[in-house]
């Protein structure tokens, strides 16, 4: 090894360890970053109100022992579900704490869970019941948990947050056995539940009884006005910041962009969070303006290269072949090609009529359009392109050992 190595190798440290001292050295801009997490909690919530009382309301009975409805919460994504539920169950639990009165409150994510038995686990472990990770069938772990509840008297609030997942993904049959599980408990235990979801059509997917037990009571959260996006982006912001540390027009701009579409929270204050670790990456005092749009090309590619990466295999080959044509490509020029990718990876190639629908999902995520042409005489046909940015694609692709081998 020469000096130009070891010169090297002091670069490097010294670049790590300003970056390094950048962070241990008291931030310009932030004043509490944890406010800006996805799962913090605000002590106040604005725009709400119909929607706390309403579950307060219902759930209030839990207080002196008796099994509220059960309730479906549904709206669009970012409109506060989830964080009011956590918010008035809360209070909830403090009360009936304060009151002697003992409740169970589960709480589980249908998506993050995964699995119907992973759901069931986390019912069982508020319950102090330990269920093996694997190994008992979902009905034997159904019957451990409503034997505890019985034995012990336990009355339990299952909140499932995301449960259309269940619906989409496993026929949601833990969902009839819990909706039927009070008919086998006697007073004064009881499992009562509230759903959350932001996909309307699961309902079509449940089936009548389900359905009807689940949602005795339904409440409604309507997206945000942009005005009142930037309420809550000026208050989140105050907590988070240092005084003077962003400019209304920022807050502003992020409320407008989260706006577009329909009132989205998680969005508005994503924005904030990046746009704010980008103004303080490049030492700036205040976040302004620019940094809240690099902030949106930087989540968009995020966006962009989670999804490229968690495609299935064939949908990969896909999107690799639209990401080379140099002009709009056709169903049929796509689908010869991606056949050839197939040949070279030694896997059997899917029939064109499935290419379609994977081209229909792609156009669905956003990552290509694939926009009917009418070709006069010769019919219509679909003119595909790209419209990711094309390098985010790769770099996603590439995270598969088997595209991999394709690309180049
Ligand atoms: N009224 C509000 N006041 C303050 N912050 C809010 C309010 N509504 C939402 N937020 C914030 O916006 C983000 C998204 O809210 P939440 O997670 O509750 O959305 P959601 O309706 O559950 O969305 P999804 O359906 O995607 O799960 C959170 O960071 C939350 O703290
Ligand atoms: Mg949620």
């Amino acid at each position: 090894m020469g000096e130009g190595s070891d010169l090297n190798a002091k670069q490097n440290n010294d670049i790590i360890d300003s970056i390094f001292n950048n962070t241990l050295s008291k931030s310009n801009i932030f004043k509490d970053r944890n406010v800006l997490r996805n799962e913090y909690i605000p002590d106040n919530i604005q725009f709400r109100n119909a929607q706390m009382t309403s579950i307060a309301q219902i759930t209030a009975p839990l207080l002196i022992g008796h099994k509220p409805s059960n309730i479906l919460l549904y709206g669009k994504t970012g409109t506060g579900k989830t964080v009011v539920t956590k918010f008035v169950l809360k209070r909830l639990q403090e009360r009936a704490s304060n009151v002697g009165n003992q409740l169970d409150f589960a709480y589980v994510n249908a998506r993050n869970a995964s699995t119907e038995y992973r759901i069931l686990v986390e019912l069982a472990s508020t319950l102090n019941i330990q269920l093996p990770f694997t190994g008992l069938s979902i009905s034997e772990a159904f019957s451990r948990i409503l034997q505890t509840i019985k034995e012990k008297k336990r009355m339990v609030v299952f909140t499932i947050d995301e449960i259309d997942f269940l619906v989409r993904n496993f026929e949601a049959n833990i969902l009839y056995e819990l909706t039927r599980a009070n008919e086998n408990l006697p007073a004064p235990s009881f499992i009562s539940l509230i759903g959350i979801s932001n996909d309307l059509q699961f309902k079509e997917a449940l089936d009548p009884r389900t359905l009807s037990s689940l949602n005795e009571e339904e409440i409604v959260f309507t997206p945000y006005t942009v005005e009142e996006l930037q309420q809550i982006l000026t208050q989140r912001a105050k907590l988070a910041f240092n005084e003077n540390a962003i400019n209304q027009s920022a807050i502003n701009l992020c409320a407008a962009l989260a706006g577009a579409e329909h009132g989205d929270a998680r969005r508005a204050v994503d924005l904030l969070r990046v746009a704010a670790e980008l103004a303080e990456r490049e030492g700036a005092s205040i976040i302004e303006d620019v940094h809240v749009r690099s902030a949106t090309k930087s989540i968009e590619q995020d966006r962009v290269f989670e999804a490229t990466r968690s495609l299935p295999l064939h949908a990969k080959i896909v999107l690799y072949t639209i990401s080379r044509a140099n002009e709009w490509p056709s169903t049929g020029s796509i689908y010869s090609q991606y056949s050839q990718f197939c040949k070279r990876l030694g896997i059997e190639q899917l029939t064109q009529r499935r290419i379609s629908s994977i081209l229909n999902e792609l156009d669905t995520f956003g990552l290509i359009s694939a926009p009917v042409i009418s070709q006069g005489r010769l019919g219509r046909s679909k003119k595909i392109h790209l419209i990711a940015l094309v390098d985010t694609v790769i770099a996603g692709l590439k995270e598969d050992n088997v595209i991999r081998q394709i690309i180049n």
